[in-house]
């Protein structure tokens, strides 16, 4: 079944009938194809202008290589069994296809700087499509912010009732921490877009290779500084793993809320049936099913992460063929994440609010007390004084099953005079999201100009 390995040199016994398949990488590392092939491209016109290799080799490479990225783009590229990774398949159907010139390929290089640069160029493709993604899930968000600039509701601290705010402060807190994640990937970028290949095996190559060509060929930012340590390392797909799931850690505290805020006992907002589903059993039901397995995936993600980091402790330079285990986490963080953040951006520009539910509910649970304690403050009482007055007008609203507004001047004597002064009707939960006119708070003319900055940074994107 095997077929001739390009190693099989120095080998006199045959492989035991489990490794190949264990030691196999082409059944995952095929999506690196495109990569891979561009990595060699670059590599063999080098080998050319270089002379390394005579001119018309590299030229019937170059376009051998090409013809294998049509058939495999066209399915009609027959994998082997003995294929180790799509390394050794694509330059097994270069000869194949152009005959014994396509040997000269592998020359100055190893498939330890080969797979690093491949895998590189595909981490870098990865950032570019999920930031896409992200900007769409934050327009998604930006928008919703400013449908909801005047939409009050309460928000919460420890799940329990805490202060009113706009609804659009809420939208926009999801699209700060997006714009964090955004940033981390561009800035995981800087150190992908460093190109490894001319590290050969581990100590650099005897031929006189041109790195800094090959690297503008391939668009990367620069070349590596230490042969050993570009053929080990994988940090980058560990910060990539870290970035993502971060991210994901962030999809799922909004599709947490959006479980909890249409929820029957909540129904503040309603998701479209098209990200619900239904029970096999209980007809009534219409189960949130899209933001719960966006909190679940995150568990994956976050599994992906911890799986690089394992892979790549105790590691002794330079490869090891444990950093195969390299890939798998990062395609399925990169396939999770992007399907997620569709996800996320769909459901949250068809989410229904419902305005009157939310206003009404900010009436409820006292979330006008720090802006009580506040005059206090303001009338000359020291704020923890003022906190301990206002700690004893809830206790006595609660009692007496009324709100701040609703009490008498004989009422709010008896509990202390000094709160006779305010006009607690007047602070309604619109009053009290206004007052908080400080940078970064959720008064109306704040959010208004984050919105106006917002929609000019999105210009840039
Ligand atoms: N499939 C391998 C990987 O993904 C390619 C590098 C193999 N290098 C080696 N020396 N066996 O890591």
């Amino acid at each position: 079944m095997a077929g001739k390995k390009a190693w099989s040199g120095r080998f006199t016994e045959p492989t035991h009938p489990l490794v190949e398949e264990f030691n196999a990488s082409i059944g995952f590392d095929r999506l690196l194809y495109k990569h891979d092939i561009m990595g060699s491209v670059a590599h063999a016109k080098m080998l050319g202008r270089q002379k390394i290799i005579p001119k018309k080799d590299a030229e019937a490479i170059v376009r051998g290589l090409f013809a294998v990225e049509r058939e495999i783009d066209s399915h009609k590229f027959r994998f082997n069994a003995s294929d180790e990774d799509i390394h050794m398949a694509v330059e097994r159907r270069l000869k194949e296809i152009i005959g014994p010139a396509g040997g000269k390929l592998h020359t100055a290089r190893s498939r330890n700087d080969q797979v690093a640069t491949a895998f590189r160029l595909f981490v870098r493709d990865a950032i570019g499509e999920i930031v896409e993604l992200i900007r769409d899930f934050q327009k998604a968000l930006y928008k919703q912010a400013n449908a909801h600039l005047d939409t009050i509701a309460p928000a919460y601290t420890h799940l329990q009732p805490a202060q009113p705010i706009r609804l659009a402060h809420w939208f926009l807190a999801y699209f700060e921490m997006m714009e964090r994640d955004a940033q981390r990937f561009y800035d995981a970028l800087a150190r992908v877009d460093v190109m490894p290949l001319g590290s050969a095996a581990l100590a650099g190559t005897n031929f006189p290779i041109d790195r800094e060509w090959v690297a503008r060929e391939l668009g990367f930012d620069s070349i590596s500084q230490n042969s050993m340590d570009a053929v080990a390392d994988r940090d980058f797909a560990a910060e990539f793993l870290f970035a993502a799931a971060l991210a994901g850690t962030h999809l799922s505290r909004l599709a947490e809320e959006l479980v909890i805020f249409t929820s029957r006992e909540f129904s503040v907002m309603e998701l479209p049936d098209a990200f619900c589903t239904g029970s096999s059993i209980m007809p009534q039901k219409k189960n949130p099913d899209v933001p719960e397995l966006m909190r679940g995936k995150t568990g994956r993600l976050n599994g992906y992460l911890v799986t690089m980091l394992t892979v790549m402790k105790g590691l002794p330079l330079a490869y090891n063929k444990d950093l195969q285990e390299d890939k798998e986490p990062v395609f399925e963080a990169f396939f999770q994440l992007t399907t997620m953040l569709k996800l996320a951006a769909d459901m949250t520009g068809a989410l229904r609010v419902d305005k009157a539910k939310l206003a009404a509910r900010a009436e409820d649970g006292y979330m006008t007390a720090v802006d009580i304690a506040d005059r206090l403050v303001i009338g000359g009482t020291p704020f923890r004084e003022a906190h301990e007055i206002v700690g004893k007008l809830v206790k006595y609203s609660i009692a007496e099953g009324k709100k701040f507004g609703e009490l008498s001047k004989g009422e709010l004597k008896a509990v202390d005079a000094r709160l006779m002064k305010i006009n607690a009707a007047a602070i309604t939960p619109q009053k009290s999201a206004d007052g908080k006119d400080t940078p970064g708070g959720t008064a109306r003319r704040r959010i208004a100009a984050r919105l106006k900055q917002i929609e000019r940074e999105m210009k840039k994107w």
